[in-house]
């Protein structure tokens, strides 16, 4: 029996990869890199699998006609046009929980790095210049407001994280939490003006585009520090840009960016921003139980079973 056709929109994590190919014929970009051939194919297709970051238009998913699955490896599928697969009957699935350990332990790992410079004294140390002096000082961490944009898993992930650190925690949400023991603020705002480190931990999409504005960045203040492992598009850029360069705000931590992989030489060139690759969910253990998850949702359905993490739109 011939493999069902795959396409890769982006490039599958080395765990990935072979577990798919044993079971697909695994046409990988083929959509962006040789039209001709993927016009030829693309009748075939009957799966996707993608990464959180990539897109999956309506116009590629109107492409597929036998189009039935996208599997996605990551929690976040703003790039997927839900809508346009749910009117087409294609299932979408992700990878949820699986990751939020490792997500929130990046977010504490960012609020720790940039206040107790850890890249910049590794820098320092390995240069030499120690021996002309001591680093400047750092700022403490303990005892400090942390305020999440969010509050789902990961949320309340990097909640507990801080309350073991001594940070009083607030979040901004839809709508207060009367389960949770934290402080509730109405919007991104009154939050930033109530934080020292902002963390932004909501999904992607156009719900959430630059949620973060100037408007917030100045309510933040010149000592607060933005982290944002979430998505690039919850926070305006350019607008980040300007409130470091005035000194708005007093630094950033960023795990995600606007136009990845390109990050803006302004915001590389800057002392006080600490950068990271996208790597919230880059540990070996989770990368693998994320890849496991995206088989299982593959197997499940070409098996006839419900899939085990629909994306909530297309939970029954
Ligand atoms: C990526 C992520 O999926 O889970 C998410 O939403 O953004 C990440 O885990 C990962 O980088 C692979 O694309």
């Amino acid at each position: 029996m011939s493999k069902i056709d795959l396409l890769a929109v982006a490039k599958p994590a080395p765990m990935l990869a072979p577990q798919l190919q044993q079971a697909f014929t695994v046409h990988e970009r083929l959509h962006e890199t040789d039209p001709a051939a993927f016009a030829a194919v693309a009748p075939r297709i009957r799966a996707i699998t993608c990464g959180g970051e990539s897109r999956v238009s309506a116009q590629l998913i109107a492409q597929l006609p036998a189009l039935e699955i996208i599997s996605v490896f990551g929690v976040g599928y703003d790039g997927v046009d839900v809508a346009a697969a749910k009117a087409r009957g294609v299932t979408v699935t992700h990878t949820p929980d699986v990751l939020n350990d490792d997500v929130a332990d990046l977010a504490l790992a960012l609020v720790l790095g940039i206040s107790r410079q850890v890249a910049r004294a590794d820098r320092f140390v390995r240069s030499g210049e120690w021996a002309n002096g001591p680093l400047a000082l750092g700022r403490r961490v303990s005892g400090a407001r942390l305020g999440l944009v969010g509050i789902g898993r990961i949320g309340q992930g990097i909640a507990r994280r801080a309350a073991a650190f001594g940070m009083p925690v607030s979040y901004t949400a839809r709508n207060a939490r009367a389960d949770l023991p934290y402080t509730y603020y109405p919007d991104a705002a009154s939050l930033a003006a109530h934080s020292d480190y902002l963390v932004v931990i909501t999904p992607g999409g156009a719900a959430t585009r630059h949620l973060i504005d100037a408007k917030v960045l100045r309510a933040l203040g010149p000592k607060g520090i933005l982290v944002n492992v979430a998505r690039g598009s919850v926070v305006d850029q350019p607008a980040l840009v300007e409130a470091l360069q005035k000194g708005e705000i007093a630094g950033a931590a960023l795990d995600v960016f606007e136009n990845e992989p390109d990050v803006p030489e302004s915001l590389r060139a800057m002392p006080n921003v600490l950068l990271t690759p996208h790597m919230g969910s880059a540990t070996a253990q989770t990368r693998q139980a994320m890849a496991d998850l995206v088989v299982a949702n593959l197997a499940a359905h070409f098996g006839g079973q419900p899939v085990p993490t629909a994306v909530p739109e297309c939970r029954a």
